[in-house]
Formats: C-alpha cells, structure tokens, sequence
C-alpha cells in the first residue's frame, strides 16, 4: 500500500474509533455509568413555584405548588390521566374460599370500566387470608412481566409476586396484568384503556402506556373501595422498572394509596434525570417510544431544559410514605440518582413534620432504612423484584400501618 494512503486509512481508523466512543452502534449516545462522568446539574427548585414564589408550608405547597408540578409532569412527561368514564363495575368471575391450602380466599375479578360504547377489562386476582379480623390491607402490584409470575392457580410461584408470603404476613395481595390496560409495545398500546380517549393519542401532552397502567391502578382501587373485605385505606401500590415508573405515577395521581413501592425503577421513575447515568431520556424514548407522551421527546439530549426532574415525582406523594429500591448491579436504574431522588424530596415532607431524616450518602448494600416517611434499600444482585424487595415491603407496611 502506498504510504500516503496508508496514512489515511490509520487517520480514518482513528476518526471512526472516536466517533465509537461518543455514539453506540444504534442511535444515541453511549451511556455512562462513571460518576465522574456525571454532569453538573441544577435541579428545578421543588419549593419555589414557576412564577417565583417560595412555598414554606403545606397549604402553599397544597394549593399551588403541588397541582403546578402534578401537570408540568402531565404536559412533559407522562401525559393527562383522563378521570371521566361512564360507568365502572366488578364480576367476581372465580371464588376459591380455600385456596393455598386453605390459607386464603382467591377471588379473580374482572373490572370493566365503559365510556359512551368502548370498554376496557381490566382482570384482578386477589388473595385475601382467611380467618383473620376484616378489613385488610392490601399490596397491589402493577405486573409488567409474564403473566405466570402472578399466577392464580400457585403451580407457579415466583418470587416477583410471593403471595403465600404476602399472606403470611396478614396482608391481602393482589394483582393485575398490564397488558390488560395497554399492551407493552409499541404496535397495539392502544388496544386498552386508550379506547376510552381516543382524544389522548392526537395530544402532545397524551398519555400512552405507562399512564394507562397507573390509570388501571386506579381502577382497582374503586375495586377496593367497595369491598368490605379490604381496607383501602391501607392499600400499598408496588411496581418493578416499568412497573415501578407507573406505580410513581399512580401514587403522585391517586393520592387514595397510602403506601408506594418502586423497584429499580430508573429512568423516568425514581431516579434524577438530569444525572445522565445509566439510561437516558433520550435513550428511553427511542426504545419505548409508546411509554411516554410525544412532548417527552423534546427533551432528548436535553434534560436541563426538563420543569422537573424525578425528585418532584416523588415528592408529589408527600406525606405518604414511599419506598425506593435499586440494586446494586443494575447501573442501567442508576442507584444513586434514585437515592438522591429521594433525598431531594425530603423537603416536601419535611413541611408536613415528616419523620424521615435521610443520610446524605446512600445506605450501604442491603441495609434497609424502614423507620422513616422515606424508605430505601440498595440490594446486592441484579435488575429484578425479590422476596428480599418483598420482605422489606412488609416491614416498611408493618411499620406504617402499627402492625
Ligand atoms: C428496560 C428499560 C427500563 C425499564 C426496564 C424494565 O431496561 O430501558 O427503563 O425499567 O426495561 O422494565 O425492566
């Protein structure tokens, strides 16, 4: 080879390697996972209001502050959560009064919700113990997985829904399938709670998947609310990843919930946005482009232009008490951005006398803070929802609720 070409063939090698390290092989930037590499940020103040003023009690933060951030969350990030439907109502399609062995009533309930001529099914099972004083509270989990994990015949029985465990506890446990309220892909999203507003898919500020899910919470909530079996006022919500971003989004919507669960919840869930460890925005909204509403994407490459970040999602729970989860090899859901997250809300619960009083560092690994408004644990392992997520659930319920 000629040498002035040779030249230029080890100028282009070196050209194309530094474009690798900018840009992954698909589209978008590489991601980081270096906290040396995390940017200087400033997060939206959560106690100052858009037009200036410092909110410095619970009434403020109430009246003004709260509702302002509930809907710059709606018109940036997770679109309107439509109410209006024209009538909702509950069929016990199955009775079990003996199942796990006699430990449990299973009840499968399918809720339909109807708006002028559409309909949605949302299925629910539910395990509610026996032999135990009635009302009961109750763990809903949002499942973003196989159907199986939440099986009602228990020949499966998986860690990512330990019913019988759930039971043990004297708690009631229940689930739906999100699929039941918008499938998760991109092609057919819209074949659920969407048929009732069709008006949502032309917004901007429109609501896809993940709202669809939280509005299903919801509706399992009226669930609760009628059965005298169940104290819906002591209803948990629990979510996982996808799960755990719907389930930050129910609680902050439905403020009926009183206690939230996130799991590795990541991007778009628990943790701060404008990190830019792990996951993106940018990256999330390409992958799941039927997650999020359209007007989500103008903050690709671009959080620090975001009203909010995730510390005000979290925020909009206070003062009910909440509970973040990562795990210490999912870099991907970024643990301390979730962390920090938390620690960032704290001031909203602070107006309201909270009795949390969060270390500035993350806890270290499987080291549960329990005793607090603001719970958290980081768990040895991987991405997923364990009976060691669930153990911690139990304790941070038992703890809130004097049980
Ligand atoms: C993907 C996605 C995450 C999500 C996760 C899950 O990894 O990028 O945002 O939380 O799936 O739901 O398991």
């Amino acid at each position: 080879m000629r040498k002035g070409l040779r030249i230029c063939l080890v100028f282009f090698i070196l050209f194309v390697k530094a474009q690798a390290q900018d840009y992954d092989k698909s589209e978008g930037p590489v991601i980081n996972y270096e906290e040396s590499k995390v940017p200087d940020y400033n997060l939206p103040k959560v106690l100052e209001t858009l037009d200036g003023d410092i909110i410095r009690n619970k009434a403020s933060w109430e009246k003004k502050r709260r509702p302002e951030i509930l809907k710059l969350f709606e018109d940036n990030v997770y679109g309107q959560l439509p109410e209006a439907y024209d009538g909702i109502n509950f069929k016990v399609k199955k009775k079990v009064p003996d199942a796990m062995y006699g430990k449990a009533t299973l009840k499968e309930v399918e809720i339909s919700v109807w708006k002028e001529s559409d309909s949605v099914n949302i299925r629910l099972t539910l395990f509610i113990p026996n032999n135990v004083e009635r009302p009961i509270p109750v763990f809903l989990l949002i499942n973003n997985r196989g159907e199986y994990n939440t099986d009602p015949t228990r020949f499966i029985r998986s860690q990512f829904w330990p019913a019988e465990m759930i039971i043990d506890n004297g708690y009631a446990v229940a689930a739906f399938h999100v699929s039941d309220a918008a499938p998760d892909n991109i092609e057919n999203y819209q074949d659920g709670v969407l048929q009732l507003y069709p008006e949502q898919l032309g917004a901007n500020n429109g609501m896809k998947a993940i709202g669809s899910w939280a509005w299903a919470a919801s509706r399992v909530m009226d669930y609760f609310e009628q059965n005298k079996e169940i104290d819906s006022e002591k209803a948990s919500l629990v979510g996982h990843s996808r799960g755990g971003k719907a389930s930050l989004w129910a609680g902050a919507q439905d403020q009926r919930f009183a206690l939230i669960f996130s799991n590795c919840s990541g991007n778009t869930g628990a943790a701060l946005s404008r990190r830019m460890f792990g996951e993106t925005v940018k990256r999330i909204n390409i992958s799941f482009p039927h997650w999020f509403a359209d007007s989500y994407a103008k903050y690709n490459d671009n959080e620090n232009a975001l009203p909010v970040d995730q510390h005000m999602l979290i925020s909009l729970i206070a003062p009910r008490p909440v509970y973040i989860t990562s795990a210490s090899e999912d870099l991907w859901a970024d643990p301390k951005g979730s962390y920090l997250s938390l620690l960032h809300a704290e001031k909203v619960y602070d107006l309201y006398g909270g009795n949390s009083a969060l270390p500035r560092n993350p806890p270290e690994l499987d080291s549960p803070i329990i005793a607090s408004n603001l719970g958290y644990h980081n768990r040895e392992g991987i991405h997923n929802l364990t009976a060691y997520d669930w153990k911690n659930f139990i304790k941070f319920a038992n703890y809130h609720f004097d049980r």
